[in-house]
């Protein structure tokens, strides 16, 4: 790989990660993953964010560095926006390459590295909202603290002389980038490919910080931001301003209202809750409102939390199993909850056996998510004319609802 030109003094330098292990040991990225790092060049040499030893991120980046004729050893700043180990997971091989470079993060985030990292306690040094460090002919460095973007010690880094903000999570995405970064080099399509991996990796990883996220957009507001850097996915150099309203789109979808989409939600044992839903769906159809199928537990909660996030209504279909819900939907439901999935309009609908009893369980369950319900609907084994007439018109309500949005 070799390090991408932002200005004659700033550089990216990425490492695409292509695995079958899952980011953050939960979500899977069968598009792989871009690990971005920066570097300012005055007449010191800052690195900003680093990489974890995962699918030989750390020799693509060196290649990188080496291409504009640096490497490890040269580096005497390295700037740690936030320290979750993907940008950080290499400090101890790093500090064994270079043991000049002093280690700047906020004080949070000196407390990371000594109990992640065991380092000595030796070149860190804290710095707090409005710092700067001058790296010589005209490169300033300034840092904001952002917290909760999404751990309580990050921070983002600005180039006042470039206009560019390294961001770290913030702003990215999912997907590796291969020899392109910038946003100016990347077709429509591949547009709408990074624009579904960046609301999956919101929804995912940031959502439940929605709120920070508007914070930090708001403190930043008066800086002429002529390049967004964040450390995965694309650099956003033409239009910085798309990837800030996208998150900030984003961020609004945390306390709604979302998009006039449905997404259907759905498991069933032998078919009897389909055969509902399907009702359900001609309502929906009727009124032309989008929607979408999400099977559990076979579709992967990451892709049913992006689905769930952006979609103002939601139908959520199970039979009852063992007197309570169907297992794969309390999942489901706990993680809606971590993640904040609130402000939706949701129907309910299912089939029971012996006698019903997902009721209960899922009232406890959706507890404090400020959902506003329709009516529920259940019955008994397979569903009768008169029921799926109900359905279809629960179906229709919903959609309704949710043009109203
Ligand atoms: Fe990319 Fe929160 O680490």
């Amino acid at each position: 790989m070799k390090a991408h030109v932002i200005t004659d003094a700033v550089f990216c330098l990425h490492a695409d990660i292509e695995t079958t292990d899952l980011f953050e040991g939960i979500w899977p990225i069968p598009s792989g993953v871009s690990l971005n790092s920066y570097v300012v060049r005055g007449e010191k040499i800052a690195l900003i964010d680093l990489i974890r030893d995962w699918i030989n991120a750390p020799r693509q980046i060196e290649d990188a560095l080496n291409s504009i004729g640096i490497d490890f050893e040269a580096v005497d700043y390295l700037i740690l926006n936030h320290m979750e180990p993907d940008h950080t997971g290499w400090l101890r091989e790093f500090r064994e390459k270079n043991t000049k470079a002093e280690i700047i993060t906020t004080a949070k985030g000196l407390n990371l590295i000594k109990s992640f990292y065991k380092t000595p306690e030796t070149g860190l040094r804290a710095v707090k909202d409005g710092d700067t460090l001058d790296l010589g002919k005209g490169n300033v460095l300034t840092f904001y603290e952002t917290p909760n973007l999404h751990w309580p010690e990050t921070m983002i880094t600005w180039d006042n002389a470039s206009g560019t903000l390294f961001t770290c999570d913030a702003f990215g995405s999912f997907g590796k980038l291969g020899e392109r970064v910038f946003d100016d080099e990347f077709n429509k399509e591949e547009h709408v490919f990074f624009e579904e991996e960046s609301l999956r990796y919101y929804a995912n990883i940031v959502s439940s910080f929605s709120v920070f996220v508007e914070r930090a957009v708001k403190k930043l507001e008066s800086l002429d931001i002529r390049c967004v850097a964040p450390s995965h996915g694309i650099v956003w150099r033409k239009d910085p301003q798309t990837i800030i309203s996208r998150y900030l789109r984003y961020a609004t979808y945390a306390k709604g209202p979302a998009e006039q989409e449905i997404a259907l939600i759905w498991g069933s044992m032998y078919g009897y809750t389909r055969r509902g839903l399907d009702a359900v769906i001609r309502g929906i159809e009727r009124e032309g409102v989008p929607y979408t199928l999400h099977r559990i537990p076979d579709e992967n909660i990451s892709y049913v939390l992006s689905a769930a996030y952006k979609s103002a209504g939601l139908v959520l279909a199970m039979p009852t199993y063992e007197y309570a819900m169907f297992p794969p939907m309390a999942y489901v439901l706990d993680i809606f909850h971590r993640k904040h999935i609130t402000g939706k309009t949701v129907l309910r609908i299912g089939s029971w056996g012996w006698v019903g009893g997902a009721k209960k369980d899922y009232e406890a369950a959706i507890e404090g998510l400020k959902w506003n319900h329709l009516e529920s609907l259940e019955w008994a084994g397979a569903p009768g004319e008169a029921e799926q007439i109900a359905l279809e018109a629960r179906g229709q309500e919903l959609a309704r609802a949710v043009k109203r949005n």
